[in-house]
């Protein structure tokens, strides 16, 4: 049983991803690694790497165009743009602001927001706060990454793991029936040396890149990584699930963030879902950040996995860290 008002829906779905595909036999020839070891440890076949010269907003225009054709929504009827993103296109202006000279959403306020690979979750958490204020109608959630500028091609510890791509959402205020049925979220910040990028900001500014060229790439201990992310998407589906009057076998899908395989899996384990319920995409994109959920779920969405009045979970967690979940009834 719903115990709380549903004040929000998703009403367009759309994702973007580059075409170029960088396989694992690729990297093979790159790095001291193998399909095998990468398959076997993470799930991943291959990934997707942006065209050099676009920015992240290129690929979430191309997302939100999408979006916005499903809603039946004029670009300039946008009253809000949340941008997840770590990649934006430049350190400022927001990708927000690009993405709304792009579509043409003349109206809207557009913003950027930070929250890693819980980037989605963090904007969809917003926006249903937002449209539940009464204040806005019309508003587009973004989650676009372009990973592969921000990696370091030398690392085989981490080059493997990522992708490129954009994923988004229009949200408007729900029939009373459909939409967000709850969403959590949460974050911890001592644990913000596991998984960062130190240079580029005021700490480490790209003034000293040439000093530190290492500072100025993604860097993450992944053995520890891995350890917080199955424990803290696991609270955090527990939560969203229990906080609002629903267990596992409640939930048609489950969308986690496409990071490891062996992560969602354990976390599948924790929650007794069946791999059927399970959705998993990350052998063709990798781990695409604030990206991973949206892109899932459109995909999800076009292959028919849940159909109206299912009830979807999505799962994420990310550097800072950050964690969240959202329970949708489609
Ligand atoms: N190819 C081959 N060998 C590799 C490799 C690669 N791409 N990457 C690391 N290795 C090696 C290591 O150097 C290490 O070698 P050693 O034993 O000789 O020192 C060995 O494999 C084991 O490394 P380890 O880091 O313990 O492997 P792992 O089983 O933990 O897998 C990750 C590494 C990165 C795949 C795993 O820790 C992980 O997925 N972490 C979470 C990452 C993540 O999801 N981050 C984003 C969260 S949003």
């Amino acid at each position: 049983m719903e115990n709380r008002k549903i004040f929000s829906m998703i009403t367009g779905l759309g994702a973007f991803v580059p075409d170029k595909i960088l396989t694992n036999h690729d990297l093979a020839e790159m790095v001291d690694t193998s399909d095998e070891w990468i398959r076997t440890r993470t799930g991943i076949r291959e990934r997707r790497i942006a065209e050099s010269g676009k920015g992240t907003s290129f690929y979430a225009a191309k997302a939100a165009e999408i979006a916005l054709k499903q809603a039946n929504l004029p670009a300039e009827e946008l009253d809000i743009i949340i941008f997840a993103t770590v990649t934006p296109d430049m350190y400022f202006p927001s990708a927000a602001c690009f993405l709304q000279e792009k579509i043409g959403a003349v109206n809207a306020a557009a913003y950027d927001i930070s929250a890693a690979c819980t980037g989605f979750i963090y904007g969809l958490n917003l926006a249903d706060g937002m449209i539940s204020s009464g204040k806005y109608k019309n508003i587009l959630v973004v989650g676009a990454e372009i990973l592969s500028r921000i990696i370091n091609w030398n690392d085989r510890g981490t080059c493997v793991l990522f992708g490129d791509g954009a994923g988004c959402a229009v949200m408007q205020p729900s029939d009373g029936k459909r939409g967000i049925v709850g969403t959590f979220v949460k974050s911890d910040g001592r644990l913000n040396h596991l998984l960062n990028m130190p240079g580029g900001g005021s700490i480490y500014p790209p003034s000293e890149a040439k000093e530190n060229p290492e500072k100025y790439f993604l860097k993450m201990e992944g053995r520890e990584v891995f350890r917080h992310a199955v424990t803290l998407m696991g609270d955090a589906a527990t939560r969203v699930l229990q906080g609002n009057g629903f267990n596992g076998d409640d939930v048609n899908l489950f969308i986690p963030h496409q990071a490891n395989i062996r992560i969602i899996e354990a976390i599948a384990k924790r929650l007794h879902m069946p791999d059927d319920r399970v959705y998993v995409n990350l052998d063709r994109f990798g781990n695409t950040s604030s990206a991973s959920i949206p892109i899932a779920l459109h995909e999800a969405y076009h292959l028919g996995k849940f159909k109206e009045n299912d009830l979807v979970l999505l799962v994420a967690f990310g550097g800072g860290f950050t964690w969240g979940s959202a329970l949708v009834r489609f």
